[in-house]
């Protein structure tokens, strides 16, 4: 049973994280997330709009993803390789050549991204709204009556 990990904030769950969790548990038979907490994602000066709790529980809806854990720091890599048994750290391509020195607790593997998307990207779409107002504002088109054909 070879166990894969990875870690992240997945933070508005969209499909290039799907990719990665897809793709990092093909490379085993279970695959475990170290989830940034809040905390964490404050000392990254990253904003997640979503909670840990939140975060935690879309990630454990998804079919790949067997174990969620939190990850407090930079530094519990190497004791959660450890503890869980690792075979396999696996990281976006975002991260390369930033854990290879954990290659003597483990493989260390890292994914190419999916293009032309990302948490950040997906909060400034909806923070600049559709591309015309007026795409909104158009009235929708009429639907002809339909004859009730059942019983009343
Ligand atoms: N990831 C990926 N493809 C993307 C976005 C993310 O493969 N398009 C991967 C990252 O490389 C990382 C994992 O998903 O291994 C979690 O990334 P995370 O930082 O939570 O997601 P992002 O969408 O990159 O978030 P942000 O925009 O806040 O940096």
């Amino acid at each position: 049973m070879a166990l894969v990990l990875t870690y992240g904030t997945f933070d508005l769950l969209h499909v290039g994280h799907v990719n990665l969790l897809r793709r990092a548990r093909a490379l085993g038979d279970r695959l475990a997330v170290g989830l940034s907490s809040d905390a964490f994602n404050a000392l990254k000066r990253k904003h997640a709009t979503q909670s840990y709790a939140d975060r935690e529980a879309v990630l454990r809806a998804i079919r790949y993803v067997d174990e969620v854990f939190p990850e407090d720091t930079w530094e519990q890599k190497a004791a959660d390789i450890r503890r869980l048994g690792a075979a396999i750290l696996v990281m976006g391509s975002d991260w390369e050549g930033h854990f290879d020195h954990l290659s003597g607790h483990c493989h260390v593997r890292y994914l190419p991204r999916t293009e032309n998307i990302s948490s950040s990207q997906l909060k400034a779409e909806i923070r600049r709204g559709p591309p015309t107002a007026a795409v909104d504002a158009a009235p929708l088109p009429r639907l002809p009556r339909l004859a009730h054909a059942g019983p009343r």
